[in-house]
């Protein structure tokens, strides 16, 4: 029979893993943990600070019902779906509030350091909510491949999300959130591969496939199919590609 691995084991591996990421991490993030997660960054001549805990999930909580907007674009005639694929991760509060309403969520991120750190997250909300965490499952690769492996390894969703990075060019109204700051010092070399993944989407997904997009500017076509619906939100919209 397996043992499980000691506690000193599973903390000397939590370090090898935070030294690797340390390895690729931006320049100007660090990263601090105790009961919550803390990333320091230089923007460019003050030091930010910014916190994955306890109060995050909170204000994540109270921000979702029945009538928010990323809920009634996830919902289908009221009706929940099987599952969600979040095949953008990122620091995973889109996913966070899809759990938050009850609903199992896969978390896909290809970027190791922000799936280390959404998992390091993730570790320590199992500790004051183990419902909530217990519903979402990570994954860390390429969404392109994960979808390969829906219909073997995974069974097909109703419904897969997608939340790309805002056009660079894009003109905010209000000023850039502090987590999309950071999440930009670790992502900006990635590239998107926008349409092949919302194809890849589209081929998985049983009934939907949903795109955040900034208010206005982007237009909704992707490889020529049009959102059948699209609900606004403050300062975004989503997508809605019903099949
Ligand atoms: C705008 S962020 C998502 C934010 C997320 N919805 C949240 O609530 O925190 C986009 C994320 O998608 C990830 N990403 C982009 N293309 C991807 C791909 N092909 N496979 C997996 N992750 C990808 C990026 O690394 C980035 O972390």
């Amino acid at each position: 029979m397996k043992s499980r691995p000691s506690y000193q084991s599973s903390i000397i591996k939590f370090y090898q893993r935070l030294d690797t990421c340390k390895k690729i991490i931006s320049p100007t993030l660090n990263l601090q943990y105790d009961n919550r997660v803390k990333l320091l960054f230089s923007n460019p001549s003050s030091i930010k600070e910014f916190f994955l805990d306890e109060n995050r999930v909170d204000k994540l909580k109270k921000e979702i019902s029945k009538k928010s907007p990323l809920i009634r674009a996830i919902l289908s005639k009221n009706k929940r779906p099987n599952f969600v694929i979040d095949l953008t991760g990122g620091f995973g509060f889109d996913t966070i509030q899809i759990a938050c309403y009850g609903i199992n969520v896969i978390y896909v991120e290809k970027n190791p350091v922000v799936f280390f750190i959404f998992n390091e997250f993730l570790s320590r909300i199992g500790v004051y909510d183990i419902k909530l965490a217990t519903r979402i499952k990570t994954i860390n690769m390429d969404s392109i491949l994960f979808c390969d492996l829906v219909g073997t390894k995974f069974p097909y969703p109703d419904t897969v999300y997608i939340d790309p990075m805002f056009p660079e060019n894009y003109k905010r109204k209000a000023k850039e959130k502090k987590y999309m700051q950071v999440l930009k010092t670790l992502i900006k070399l990635d590239d998107q591969k926008e349409e092949e993944l919302f194809e890849r989407a589209y081929s998985i997904s049983n009934k939907k496939i949903i795109i955040k997009r900034p208010a206005k500017i982007t237009p909704s076509v992707i490889n020529a199919r049009y959102p059948t619906y699209k609900i606004k939100a403050r300062g975004h919209r989503f997508d809605v590609y019903v099949k």
